[in-house]
């Protein structure tokens, strides 16, 4: 039997990863974060104090990569935000990175939330979900993330953060952020995690 395979993609601050977990514990299925890769990738090339926008350091990084990268604390926040949508305009970056998400879901299926996971990673997952917020709603929220992580930062320039980000994602030539055709949107503008969740559960159930 396929493994079941759920891809969550979606911009910045969408509600993606705590709608990805959720499912992941409600389904019995492993969990990946797909933008740590890229944030852990990003995060090397800033030790080396290198430029996130050279594609051989980038690569390189890539292909360095070691599972405890993953669980450093400096993966969130501004610098590491556009250090990972940097490396991940990179092909080679995206071609090393991708044999692990590949692996990492065929192995028992899984919920793997990203940008790309419907259209390139996984293109026959068995139920795609494209989550999307209005950008103030999207704002706010990774402003709150910030201020409970302790970071100040003023609403208006975390707002234009994820907007910027977002237009970069979107507009990059290898694997684009985009819904898959066949993709079910959920938009969560007003939703909380919880009506997120149940909402989730309703488009999916019949693909289950
Ligand atoms: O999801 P997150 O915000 O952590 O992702 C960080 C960045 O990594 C994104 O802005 C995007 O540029 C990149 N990314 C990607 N493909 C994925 C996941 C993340 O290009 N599947």
């Amino acid at each position: 039997v396929r493994p079941l395979i759920i891809a969550i993609d979606g911009p910045a601050a969408a509600g993606k990863g705590t709608l990805a977990r959720r499912l992941a514990t409600h389904l019995g299925l492993p969990y990946l974060d797909t933008g740590l890769l890229y944030r852990a990738v990003g995060r090397r090339v800033l030790d080396a104090g290198a430029d996130p926008n050279d594609p051989a350091i980038a690569a390189a990084a890539a292909r360095a990569l070691v599972p405890g990268d993953l669980t450093r604390d400096d993966l969130r926040g501004p610098p590491a935000d556009a250090a990972a949508s940097a490396v991940a305009t990179i092909p080679s970056v995206r071609a090393a990175l991708l044999e692990f998400q590949r692996g990492f879901g065929r192995a028992r299926g899984a919920v793997l939330d990203g940008r790309d996971i419907g259209t390139v990673v996984f293109p026959d997952a068995t139920a795609k979900l494209f989550v999307t917020a209005s950008p103030e709603a999207r704002g706010r929220r990774r402003w709150l993330e910030l201020q409970q992580r302790g970071v100040a930062a003023e609403l208006a320039v975390v707002t234009a953060e994820v907007r910027a980000r977002d237009a970069a994602d979107a507009a990059r030539a290898t694997a684009p952020m985009k819904p898959a055709a066949d993709a079910m949107l959920l938009d969560t503008t007003d939703l909380d995690p919880d009506g997120a969740f149940a909402a989730a559960l309703q488009l999916l159930r019949p693909l289950l």
